[in-house]
C-alpha cells in the first residue's frame, strides 16, 4: 500500500505539534515531531556542558548520542536519549534555543536525515519541523506552511507554559519567539522557509478547532483526487 506523507513545517508556536498530533489521530497516520529530535541533541548538549554554538564540539558528540523515537501503548511519541525517555526534559524552555543552535550545523542535520526519511518510507505520516517540506521529504503528498504572527504564537505558548506550571513573563516569551524565527530562517543550512509548493495556513485568527478543521481541509482535498 501507498504509504502517505503529509509535511509540515512553520516557525515555532504556530501550533504545528498539537494540531499535527490531532490530525495524525483523525487520520490514523504516524505523527512525527521532528524538533523533538533536534532538542534531545540539544538536551544532550546541555546535560553534558558542550556548548551549543561550538560546531566542532557538538559534532565530536554526535557519535555518543543514540536518538530514538518511540511510540507507547498511548500511540504517542516518546524520544528516547541513550536509552533513557527524555521526552518530558525536551520541553523545558531552555532547551529551545539549544536545539535552535545545534540544529543549524549541517553535520547534525546530515546526521538525522536518514532516520527522518525511514519513518516515512515505513508508516504514513504528518510529520512536522522546518524543513520536511524543502529538504526531508520534497515528494510529500501534502505539504503545509503553518504560520501566526509573533504575538499569537507568544500569547499561546505563554498559556501553555502556565498550564503546565512554569509560567513565563510574555515578552520574554516574544523575544525569544522573534531571536528563534530568525536564527531557524537566516541559518546557511536548511533554512527555515516555505517549499514552493506549500500551502500557507496562518491560524492567527483562528482557534485550535477552526485551524484543525482547516489543516484536515486541505489534507483531504490533496488526498481524495
Ligand atoms: O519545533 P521545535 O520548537 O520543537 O524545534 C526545536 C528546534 O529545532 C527549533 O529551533 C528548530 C529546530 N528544528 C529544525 O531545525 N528542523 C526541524 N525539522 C525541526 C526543528
Amino acid at each position: 500500500m501507498k504509504q502517505i506523507a503529509i509535511a509540515i513545517d512553520g516557525p515555532s508556536g504556530a501550533g504545528k505539534s498539537t494540531l499535527a498530533r490531532r490530525a495524525a489521530a483523525e487520520l490514523s497516520y504516524l505523527y512525527v515531531d521532528t524538533g523533538a529530535i533536534y532538542r534531545s541533541i540539544g538536551y544532550y548538549a546541555r546535560k553534558n556542558g558542550i556548548n551549543p554554538k561550538n560546531e566542532s564540539a557538538v559534532l565530536a558528540a554526535l557519535p555518543n548520542i543514540q536518538v530514538e523515537l518511540c511510540y507507547g501503548s498511548d500511540g504517542l511519541q516518546h524520544m528516547m536519549l541513550c536509552g533513557q525517555d527524555v521526552t518530558k526534559e525536551i520541553r523545558l524552555p531552555e532547551i529551545s534555543l539549544y536545539a535552535s543552535a545545534v540544529s543549524a550545523f549541517p553535520g547534525v542535520r546530515a546526521h538525522l536525515l536518514e532516520m527522518q526519511r525511514e519513518l516515512a518510507r515505513k508508516n504514513s505520516v504528518i510529520m512536522d519541523g522546518r524543513d520536511i517540506g524543502t529538504v526531508v521529504l520534497p515528494d510529500a503528498d501534502v505539504k503545509i506552511f503553518l504560520t501566526a504572527s509573533p504575538e499569537a504564537r507568544a500569547s499561546r505558548r505563554c498559556l501553555e507554559l502556565t498550564q503546565r506550571g512554569t509560567p513565563e513573563d510574555y515578552d520574554k516569551v516574544l523575544r525569544e519567539i522573534e531571536q528563534r524565527d530568525y536564527e531557524d530562517s537566516h541559518r546557511a543550512v536548511a533554512p527555515l522557509r516555505q517549499a514552493e509548493d506549500a500551502v500557507v495556513l496562518d491560524t492567527t485568527n483562528l482557534d485550535f478547532e477552526q485551524s484543525l478543521a482547516a489543516l484536515l481541509h486541505i489534507i483531504w482535498e490533496r488526498t481524495s483526487k
